[in-house]
């Protein structure tokens, strides 16, 4: 597979264009050294060559995939401005794109009215969504699952908030029945709600944990760093389509556009309900420059500058790919749900494979029977060696005991968690390459485990 190129053209015409916004300025040229610049970009070309093939269906392991076409070709385009959205001096253009794509997403979760911003990252919005929590709910704990992201804990320890973790049920969710007992206490402020959860894809129970809110009064803080766009998909299970469709109820939002929103890396969000938290960030640096009455991002954002092609990219790609329901990007998110119910389907008729539950997005993860939980293990990560050789890039979670419970599996628990196999099957194409995903690994798994009896004999 060759990378798409036939795009490029349109930089130089779009870059034509961008120009024409300048020509009343003095002539001031720059005619860079290209002897010199193709050498080093030429080693750049030779040193990227050493990564997995994000780009390609069978690369079918980690949260990864290139941007799509119209984000790259804008980000980059932007570049010869370069703009800083930190306020309106910086990026006036670029900052006015991002209200907009920061708005349509709001939309997309419900939210007619919302404050919220573009950050570096789902671990920097989380960082904001709990520094704000904090602020509302002081000297309260924040609780989240045992499978949401590992730096939820981490953020509390940054923020000088006590966290605490809930267990979770059988299915990586957060266990409703251990939440309610934690609450009892009454020193609970948030509960971080997790809508797919990193490793397995898990959606929290969203509509009960709502139902406790009623009970205990609490914010609920909703991490969709990863499972956020699925709101759009036509394929979810009953349980999970109710959990999304119950998300407008919650106090914030983020979500990561540099996971499935299709964007560059540098691209996550913040999005709050309740607008008049903006009061929270209010600063008064000398250094800024708030040259206009208008709304600058900087005044309610926890980062100073920030990538105003990151908002261009974005507001480009919403611009084509609409985030509405039955839209051609909601498409795409039903496409990879499709193509993980397909593998999953395949794995649970193979005598082979242990597959702990059903995937409620499009993580899927599965291990090896074997005689033991370590042999199983051992087993799955000879699988990952092995396909990585025949081309079909896989991933690897360590799952708990917890996780097997519905599997109905004998198994040997002689350690306490097992490797898995994962694979995130972010992109549309996923679903056409399934098969031969799925060839290449019966060969490979064939191949793994007849060495493995060759060697136990
Ligand atoms: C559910 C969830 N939350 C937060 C994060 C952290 O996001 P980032 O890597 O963009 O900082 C991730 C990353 O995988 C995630 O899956």
């Amino acid at each position: 597979m060759t990378l798409e190129k036939e795009s490029l053209g349109l930089l130089q015409e779009a870059l034509a264009r961008l120009e024409e916004g300048f020509v009343c300025l003095p002539k001031c040229d720059r005619s860079p050294n290209l002897d010199a610049m193709r050498t080093v970009l030429l080693e750049v070309a030779e040193r990227m060559q050493d990564n997995y093939p994000y780009h390609h269906p069978f690369y079918a392991g980690q949260m990864l995939k290139p941007p799509t076409e119209i984000a790259r070709l804008a980000y980059t385009l932007s570049l010869w401005i370069n703009p800083n959205n930190h306020a309106l001096d910086g990026g006036r253009a670029s900052s006015a794109m991002e209200k907009e794509a920061v708005a349509e997403i709001a939309k997309m979760f419900g939210w007619e009215s919302h404050l919220g911003h573009l950050c570096s990252g789902g671990t920097m919005a989380n960082l904001e969504g709990l520094w704000v929590a904090g602020n509302l709910q002081p000297n309260k704990k924040v609780v989240a699952s045992t499978q949401s992201h590992y730096t939820h804990s981490r953020i509390c320890g940054v923020l000088s908030i006590p966290f605490q973790s809930v267990p979770c049920d059988s299915r990586g969710r957060m266990d409703l029945t251990a939440l309610k007992k934690l609450l009892q206490a009454g020193d609970i402020g948030t509960v971080v709600v997790t809508m797919g959860t990193t490793g397995t894809g898990s959606v929290d129970p969203l509509p009960e944990i709502l139902e406790l809110q009623a009970e205990y009064g609490f914010r609920i803080h909703a991490d969709t760093a990863y499972g956020g766009y699925f709101i759009l998909a036509d394929n979810l299970d009953a349980e999970t389509r109710a959990a999304f469709d119950c998300l407008k109820q919650v106090d914030s939002i983020v979500i990561d556009p540099h996971k499935h929103g299709l964007q560059p890396y540098g691209c996550g969000c913040i999005l709050f309900k309740e607008p008049s938290v903006g009061k929270l960030y209010k600063h008064d640096s000398p250094y800024t420059y708030f040259s206009s009455s208008e709304l600058h991002l900087g005044e309610i954002s926890l980062e100073c500058s920030r990538a105003g092609s990151s908002a261009v990219a974005l507001w480009a790609t919403q611009r084509l790919l609409p985030l509405i329901p039955g839209g051609e990007f909601a498409a795409s998110l039903s496409k990879s749900r499709k193509a993980a119910l397909t593998l999953f389907e395949k794995l649970q008729n193979d005598g082979r494979f242990i597959v702990p539950f059903p995937p409620q997005l499009d993580i899927v993860v599965w291990t090896v029977k074997s005689q033991s939980a370590s042999e199983s293990s051992q087993l799955a990560k000879e699988i990952f060696k092995v396909a990585g050789q025949e081309n079909l890039h896989l991933a690897m979670a360590n799952l708990p005991k917890q996780l097997f419970l519905e599997t109905g599996a004998e198994i040997n628990w002689d350690i306490d968690s097992i490797t898995c196999l994962r694979s995130c099957l972010m992109k549309p194409e996923h679903l056409d390459w399934i098969d031969s995903i799925w060839q290449t690994l019966d060969l490979v798994t064939t191949k793994v485990l007849r060495e493995a009896v060759s060697i136990a004999t």
